[in-house]
């Protein structure tokens, strides 16, 4: 179908939630997308850090389909060896205990919040419910993942919201503030994804975990963007060196299925019990086997390489006049330049480049496996814009 075509049966028939950038992608291989009218663009969003593989992966795609062959869905009310496999995988990787699946980063998400509040009134009864989450933070749309996104402008219209939900300054002394004796657990991203591609102050995330503990507030590190390799770590709060009581996971553990994870650790993994959750599609099958090769392959020497290709982006971009700052950690990369970001984005999309924007910063998200020359097409064209 020509892209016309598309946009024309978009307009009539779809909801009209998103604002599109002008074309439809068709195909691709690697970092490298083709459009329906057979053009190619570099690709530096990887579905919003999705797929992490790229496009066209054989070795996902095998495992994907060798499920696919065999059973395609099982109900939660029975056994399933692929989320079996994983979940070990995941704890083996991280000390995680246990390990719920659902289908996305905001259902990861609800799934920690709801395991903190219970956790909380287990042991210290009611009342003490109040999730706290940090500004310009982004947990997804759900009603209660919607509350804890610390901007304002996603919150227009939906009140009322979930109570006992609010957010802080990612500062010791707004957080010892808001927070009382009914907070039962704060929420953090390391990296900020939405809210503009920044990482959390090391000095503020070790007090911050400090105080949690000390209070016995459950810390849950929300990875749904930061995480699987993309900071250069497994998951971005090893750069921390701090020990989170959940972590949420979802985008490029799929590797382009739709997954979510929230891992429970030592305080947390009994919590949950039958009845108290639960997800028709949650754990799949086909999903699981394919999130299981892509956490195979993210392996020490793969994260070294994800370390490499970011100081060298990282390096070429500061070099680039109208650069102003560069941001994030690994190949989670914000540019913040005297311009506007999405007027960059577009101009970049002309050109054969696609990019995301985070607020006033352009943000890069590439595929994990992007190649020097695909980086390198990529730079010339963003250095063509920024320089315009
Ligand atoms: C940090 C973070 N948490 C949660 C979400 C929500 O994930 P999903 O859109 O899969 O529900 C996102 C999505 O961008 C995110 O970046």
């Amino acid at each position: 179908m020509k892209f016309e075509e598309i946009r024309e049966k978009e307009k009539n028939y779809l909801a009209e939630t998103f604002s599109r950038f002008p074309v439809a992608f068709e195909r691709g291989e690697g970092a490298t997308l083709y459009d329906t009218e057979g053009r190619a663009y570099v690709d530096f969003g990887a579905g919003i850090s999705v797929n992490i593989f790229g496009v066209n992966d054989e070795a996902w795609k095998r495992t994907v389909c060798e499920q696919l062959g065999r059973i395609q869905h099982v109900s939660n009310y029975y056994y399933s060896e692929p989320q079996c496999v994983l979940a070990e995988m995941l704890c083996g990787r991280t000390g995680a205990k246990r390990v719920f699946f659902g289908n996305s980063g905001a259902e990861a998400n609800e799934c920690a919040f709801k395991t903190a509040r219970k956790y909380s009134f287990r042991k210290y009864g009611e009342g003490r419910a109040q999730i706290l989450s940090l500004a310009g933070s982004f947990h997804g749309r759900t009603l209660f993942t919607l509350t804890a996104t610390g901007q304002a402008e996603f919150h227009r219209y939906f009140d009322p919201f979930v109570p006992e939900v609010c957010s802080a300054e990612a500062d010791m002394a707004a957080i010892e503030e808001a927070a009382g004796k009914n907070t039962c657990a704060v929420v953090i991203e390391c990296v900020q994804g939405e809210g503009g591609v920044e990482a959390l102050d090391p000095v503020f995330v070790k007090e911050l975990a400090r105080f949690c503990r000390e209070r016995d507030i459950l810390l849950i590190c929300d990875e749904v963007q930061c995480g699987n390799g993309r900071t250069g770590k497994l998951f971005a709060y090893e750069h921390y060196g701090i020990q989170p009581d959940l972590v949420t996971t979802a985008k490029g553990l799929g590797g382009g299925l739709p997954i979510g994870a929230c891992l429970f650790f030592e305080k947390t993994e009994h919590v949950l019990q039958p009845g108290d959750h639960g997800s028709t599609f949650g754990g799949n099958p086909v999903v699981c086997a394919g999130a299981g090769n892509i956490l195979s392959r993210l392996d020490e020497n793969f994260l070294l390489e994800v370390q490499g290709k970011s100081d060298y982006l990282r390096a070429k971009l500061a070099k680039i006049e109208g650069v102003e700052r560069v941001t994030g950690i690994g190949l989670m990369i914000g540019l913040k330049t005297g311009r506007s970001a999405k007027e960059i984005a577009l101009e970049c999309l002309k050109r054969g480049l696609l990019v995301l924007t985070a607020h006033e910063y352009v943000r890069l998200l590439p595929p994990l496996n992007i190649t020097k020359r695909e980086m390198d097409e990529g730079l010339a064209i963003l250095r063509e814009v920024i320089q315009a």
